[in-house]
């Protein structure tokens, strides 16, 4: 049976108010025609958390712990090239993390634990790496994502 687009939304309207459905969800709003979940991944968070640079990481060698709007708790450093973040916490018993400047590498005063720059484990105990963020500048933002 074949039912018109303006028979069909009326059917569900009505049904909506036998539901209780607020307005939002009553309405199906037309889908591009060509909506192709195959095409258009759905997005995640790897697209970005907007932030201001934090006033007290401006120069190379400082750095910050920061949790962003999303509550990930990250370790931004900025070093010659730019700004850097990896996850906050330690794999190994969530101790917090800080950039060596000297040594160039992400430490764990808890156990001893290093990472290198790009979050893989440089000396144990910790074994799993540390996520790490791509950095982009953006004005007087940073825009903090996770690598693809
Ligand atoms: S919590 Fe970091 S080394 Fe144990």
């Amino acid at each position: 049976m074949d039912i018109s687009r303006r028979e069909f939304v009326a059917g569900l309207t009505a049904s909506c108010l036998l539901c209780g459905c607020t307005s939002e969800e009553k309405a199906p709003q037309s889908a591009p025609a060509t909506a192709d979940p195959q095409s258009s991944p759905a997005p995640k968070a790897a697209e970005g958390e907007l932030i201001a640079i934090p006033a007290d990481c401006l120069a190379p060698g400082d750095q910050a712990h920061l949790t962003l709007p999303s509550g990930l708790m990250i370790l931004l450093w900025k070093d010659q090239v730019g700004y850097h973040a990896v996850e906050g916490r330690c794999t190994h018993r969530r101790g917090e993390l800080n950039y060596d400047r000297e040594h160039n590498d992400i430490f764990c005063k808890e156990h001893g634990s290093r990472f290198f720059v790009d979050g893989a484990v440089e000396k144990p105990p910790a074994k799993v790496a540390l996520k790490s963020y791509t950095v982009s500048i953006e004005g007087e933002n940073l825009r903090i994502a996770e690598r693809s």
